[in-house]
Order: C-alpha cells, then structure tokens, then sequence
C-alpha cells in the first residue's frame, strides 16, 4: 500500500500490502552490524535440542538433571531466575525485541540470528495463505527458528484480535467494542472473550493486543469505535473479555486462552481535537495530548486499569502514542505534554509500582521514535520509563531501520551504564514468566485441534446475538418497529450500508484500515432482512419504484477506516489492499449526500421508513432527517453477522441496547459526554427504547 514518509506531522506508513515484500537482511547483514556473536552457540550449551518428526521440540535433557528453566515441575520464579542466570546480554536484549513478520518471513533464521523474542503481525499482514492452517505453519516456521537458539527460548507472536482474529479470513468477526458497550451484557462480552482466543489460538497466536479499555470522550477521534464507551464505569463493566481471553489464573497455557494486553495506557481517549490540523494529513486528534488535571486522569484514563490488573489479571498493557499534559501540576516532574512512552511515573511508578502489574509492557508500533531527541535518547528514555518490549518493525523501504537498530542501540546503552542490567532483567523476567505461563516452552508449537471450530456455526450465532443485542433503537415512533413480514407490507432496502459486509465489519478486518471491498464469511444486513422477507427490494440508491405500502428500511453510514485516519478531518488513506484501488472517503461524521437522498426517498414514498445507522460513532442527523424517520436504529459496526440486525427489526429479538457515548445533535456539541454542564444532546448516554413485549 502507498506509505507516507514518515516525518514528524505526517503519519507514518505502517503496513505494506503482501504484494511487495521486504528485501530482508540477509545473516551477513547481522554479522556486518557486528552481531554474529549471536549466533555462534557457546560450548556451555548443557543440551541439544531436538525435534521429532512432528517438529515437536523434545530435550533429551528432560529426562535427565536437565537445567530447571526446562523441568516443568518448578515454579515459574525459579525457572525465570534459572534462565536469566544463563543468558547473556546480547540474549536478554533478544527477548525485549519485536519484528515484524514481513522482516523475517524470508528468512526467519534471522530470529536465531538476533534471539528475538517476538514477532507480530500489524494490520492486514498476513501468510500468504490466510486460514488458520496457513497461521499454524507460519507460526511454527518462526517458532523452529526461535527455538534454534543456544538457550531453545520459545517467540511468542502478537496480533490485533480486537474483535475475533479478524486479520484472518474465515474467522469470526463479532461486533467492535462500541456495539458491544451498547450491549451492557458482561457475560457476552467475556464469551465473545473467549472465542476469541480460541480462533486465535488455533491459528498459533498466543498473544493479543486488546481489549482497547480506552474511554472514548470525542467522538471525532478515529478510534472511538474500539471503546466501550465515554463512561469508565460501563468500559470497567467489559472488562469480562479479558477473563474470556485469558481464562482465570493459571489457564494461560491452555488451547483456549490467549495472553491479553490492555491498552494504550493511558488516557488515549482523552486527547483534545486540534481543529489546525484539520485537512493537513496530520491527525487532528489520535495520538495527542490530554490536556486534563490529575483528578480528571485519574478517573477517565487511570481507573479503568486497575480491575484490568487486580481482577482480570491482564498479562501485558501497551502505552499510548498520546502524550499527557496535567493542567495542574508537572507531569514526570517535566513542564508540558510528556510522551506516554517515556512516563516513568506512569508506568513505573503507578502501573508496577503502586498497582503491582506483574505482567510486561509493550510498546505500540515504532512510538518510541515520536520521542524528544535522537534514537539513542529514545530508546534511553523509555526504557527507562518502564516499556519492557519494543515493537520497532522494519517493513523497509517504508522505514530505514527497526529491530536490527535498537539491538545495539540498548546493547550500547546498557555497556555504558546509561541503563542498568537490573532495569533489562526486570524486563526479561516479565517477559519470560508471560512465556512460562503460557506454557511455550513445553508446547511451543500449535495445538490445531480446534481450528475445526474457526467460523463455526455456534461461533456464527454468537456473533449474531451479539449484532442483535448491541443495537439501540433511538425513535420508534407509532411503533413502526418491530416489522412484520407480511405480503400487504412489502419490504424496501436501500441505502449504501445496506449490503456492504466490509462496511458492516468496520477496520481491523483482513486489512489494517478495512475496507469497503473486504468479503469475509457471514451476512449482510440485508441479507438478514432476507431471511424475514424473501421478496424485498433492495436498491442501493433508491432508484427503483417503492411499492405503495411499503416499510422501508434505509441503512446508512461510515466505510472503514482505522486509528487517525478515522478522525474527522484526517488524512485519506490513499488506498488498502481491501480497497482494490477504490478510493477511500474522509471521515466527517455527516451523512454522505447518496444516503441523505436514499433517507428522503424512501421516507417520502414508503408506508413507513426506518433509519439504520452503521458506523463507528454517532453521526450527525439533521433535524428533518430525525422528523421524517419514523424509526432511527445505531447498528454500530455488527460485523461478520449483519443478520442479528434483522432478527430485532422483525421482532425476533427485542431492541435492548443502550447508547454507551452520547449522540450530538451538532458536531460542534463534540467533545459531548454524560455529566457535561448544560448537557443537550440528541440522545443521551444511556439512551436506548425497547421492543420487549410487555
Ligand atoms: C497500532 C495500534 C495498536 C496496535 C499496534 C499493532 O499502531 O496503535 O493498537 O496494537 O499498532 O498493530
């Protein structure tokens, strides 16, 4: 995909399309950077590691005296302590070291090489064989690789399932969070969890980054639909995928459960709109700064980490590209807006220190070199604030380096004593009990016996459900809803969303910034609609004759787009491999001219006229648009079973969502949340009519 140099105002391009692959660097790249050291095995190797037919890793040393960081039978702590004592520098920074697949796929003894101790996939990169066999394989390919290492430390891989594995094609993709928050049903949420983990880790992938617990407080912001909502308490309350996810203390190793991350600490939801950035190709509001006092911090970014520590035990938390600037003290005992990735006293002095987060800390995708000074100071600055893991992808020719400069860039930090081995051991120990926990040193490879379940029909219905109780009905007037599929009322759809299943998933679907031509397993709206009226209309525009007596049903509203390109007023992404070269719209939060002429048409001829909403935040209705609708539906993004819609339009379900952020009348009203002085939205928080019969 096109990508923008990176430069301090543009945003970054961040992921390439599976066409053009990374010309990767080749061993003697490493030796030429003065690291083959690395890879020559030391005579004190104690074992041989050998893999049987299976690829199925097997130390003869096991049963003899092994070294106890391979005896399954010791405590975590000790096997931590025991393999720490063994490394060497150069492998403890190994371990701290993220690549990107596209940087090793052509050859992954480049993790042998390096001792990397993870690998992820960004949005939208994928093994070229994109089902859960092709996952498994390309997992384990670089898992064979990682455990070729003197010391056989398994990798372990990260991915984006913020709403199912929803990189992978033939994965169940389940509402994003916002619909979910509208649900305010925990015990879904935490099933939708667990599902989750299941699909992910039948493909091989351990690790997730998510749930995003980010509380959404403007609207404009392009990652408003990753959030549960604009009230910490109701994004507390989901805080149950977590448990879905990782299964209770002591489950991490099982086939079924995944390590969480909880993310971006904190206050990436809180960040004000910079309307000067508006239409520049900057991003008017992702990755900016909090400009709040402590007390406000502490209730809208900080609160909801601590159950995410304390009761679901989230095993990892990826900072925030914002920054925090508290209008009321110094922040970091440093005047302005201090970097979330280089907070010290966020993250070790609230998170490991007052909080006790025993897990590891992540960084979000190249964040550290958005930091002040050069990158020597960068990768100082935060590792010294805390971060224990650096996901530095290369993905050249987008970027002149990653990984393979932030090696010896912390190698020579740490040999001039600017950073102390103890902080690299904290580090390493973090990262090793998630290994442990997880159980990859005895199973590094994937346990494919549930990949039969990935899309399955009960994981399909799930999703359903899960569309159908995350809608809220806004009007209902003259109790136009539910419909009733009757031959005197022929049904009309129209509408741009109305058939659209890329739309209707939303970003983080096969691509990074999705994508209106994404086709994933699953149903339309439409589709759905189908299934309770096999003979409706449906035309896009709402060009063809609307029959006399008709109810109509005009489903308008967003294409996909991710992080700031989502925000209004953000650049347009030229183009995603989703696209197929179709062009991709700015985000406004109005309604597109087409989908206003489709509402007035059909609100003008049809019996009744129904206004369905997908997107991934409110959209601003105009006034007539609100008179002439007698019945207005959020959809929010459904995802991959646009027929759990259908089944509360036509009585199936009851309508039982709740708005989870408050819907403006005006876009000006924005930022607009519960508890505001002189609070008048369209609809508020919390707002949401039923269908249920009495
Ligand atoms: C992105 C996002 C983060 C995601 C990471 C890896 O920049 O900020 O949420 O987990 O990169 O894809």
């Amino acid at each position: 995909m096109l990508s923008l140099q990176q430069s301090h105002h543009r945003p970054i391009g961040r992921r390439r399309s599976r066409k053009t692959r990374l010309a990767v660097l080749s061993a003697t790249t490493a030796a030429t950077l003065g690291l083959a050291f690395l890879a020559t095995p030391t005579a004190d190797a104690h074992h041989a590691t050998r893999h049987d037919r299976y690829g199925h890793h097997s130390h003869h040393s096991q049963h003899s005296h092994g070294p106890a960081y391979l005896n399954p039978k010791l405590s975590t702590k000790t096997r931590v302590a025991d393999l720490l004592g063994r490394m060497t520098l150069a492998e403890k920074i190994g371990q701290m070291t993220q690549a990107e697949r596209i940087d090793i796929d052509a050859n992954p003894s480049l993790i042998t090489t390096y001792g990397l101790g993870s690998i992820l996939s960004g949005g939208g990169s994928t093994p070229a064989q994109n089902n859960a066999a092709g996952w498994a394989d390309m997992v384990d390919r670089y898992q064979r690789a990682a455990l070729a290492t003197r010391l056989g430390i398994p990798m372990i891989y990260g991915v984006d399932s913020v709403h199912g594995h929803g990189n992978m094609q033939g994965a169940t993709v389940f509402p994003h969070n916002i619909g979910l928050g509208a649900t305010r049903d925990p015990k879904l949420v935490e099933k939708i969890g667990h599902v989750t983990a299941i699909e992910t880790r039948a493909s091989g992938v351990p690790w997730v980054f998510a749930p995003c617990i980010c509380v959404a407080r403007d609207d404009r912001w392009g990652r408003t639909y990753e959030s549960f909502g604009e009230d910490p308490k109701l994004v507390e309350s989901m805080e149950t995928v977590i448990d879905g996810l990782q299964g209770h203390p002591g489950q991490l190793d099982q086939r079924d459960h995944v390590l969480a991350t909880a993310k971006h600490f904190a206050g990436d939801g809180l960040t004000t709109y910079d309307a000067s950035k508006a239409g520049t190709g900057a991003y008017p509001i992702d990755q900016g700064v909090d400009h709040v006092t402590r007390a406000e911090f502490e209730k809208y970014a900080l609160s909801v980490y601590k159950p995410a520590i304390k009761r679901h035990h989230v095993g990892s938390v990826m900072p925030s590209f914002s920054s925090v600037d508290f209008t009321d003290g110094l922040t970091d005992g440093q005047d302005g807006a201090v970097k979330m990735h280089a907070n010290r006293e966020l993250i070790t002095g609230w998170l490991k220190g007052q909080q006790h987060f025993d897990g590891f800390v992540i960084s979000d995708w190249r964040a550290i070199r958005q930091l002040p000074g050069d990158y020597t100071a960068q990768v100082k600055t935060s590792v010294l604030a805390g971060v224990d893991m650096f996901m530095e992808p290369i993905q050249a020719p987008n970027n002149p380096n990653g990984w393979d400069v932030f090696i010896p860039t912390l190698t020579g930090l740490v040999n001039s004593g600017q950073v102390p081995i103890s902080r690299i051991d904290d580090a390493v120990s973090r990262i090793l009990t998630a290994k442990f926990n997880l159980g990859l040193f005895e199973h590094p490879f994937t346990d494919r016996s549930l990949q039969s379940t990935v899309g399955d029909a009960a994981h399909h219905a799930l999703a359903r459900r899960a569309a159908a109780e995350s809608q809220v009905l806004l009007k209902n007037s003259s109790r136009t809803l539910p419909l009733h599929a009757r031959a005197d009322r022929p049904v009309y759809v129209a509408g741009s969303n109305a058939n659209n299943i890329g739309n209707q998933a939303g970003g983080w679907t096969l691509t990074w910034q999705g994508g209106s031509t994404n086709v994933i397993p699953g149903t339309t709206i439409l589709d759905g609609i189908k299934q309770y009226a096999p003979g409706a209309t449906y035309s896009a525009d709402a060009s063809a004759a609307v029959p006399s007596n008709a109810a109509g049903v005009v489903v308008v509203g967003e294409t996909p787009y991710a992080e700031g390109f989502g925000d209004v007023g953000g650049p347009q992404w030229a183009y995603d491999p989703g696209d197929h070269g179709v062009p991709r719209q700015p985000q406004t939060m109005q309604l597109s001219a087409a989908d206003r002429t489709a509402i007035d048409k059909v609100c003008s001829q049809a019996a009744s006229c129904t206004v369905l909403v997908v997107s991934g935040r409110p959209i601003i209705l105009p006034p007539e648009v609100v008179a002439e609708a007698d019945a207005i539906v959020a959809s929010w993004l459904p995802g991959s079973e646009g027929a759990g819609v259908a089944d509360d339009l036509f009585g199936t379900r009851a309508f039982t969502g709740k708005l989870p952020v408050t819907w403006p009348r005006t876009l000006d009203q924005e930022p607009i949340n519960v508890g505001d002085a002189n609070y008048d939205p369209l609809y508020p928080f919390g707002w949401g009519l039923t269908t249920r019969r009495r």
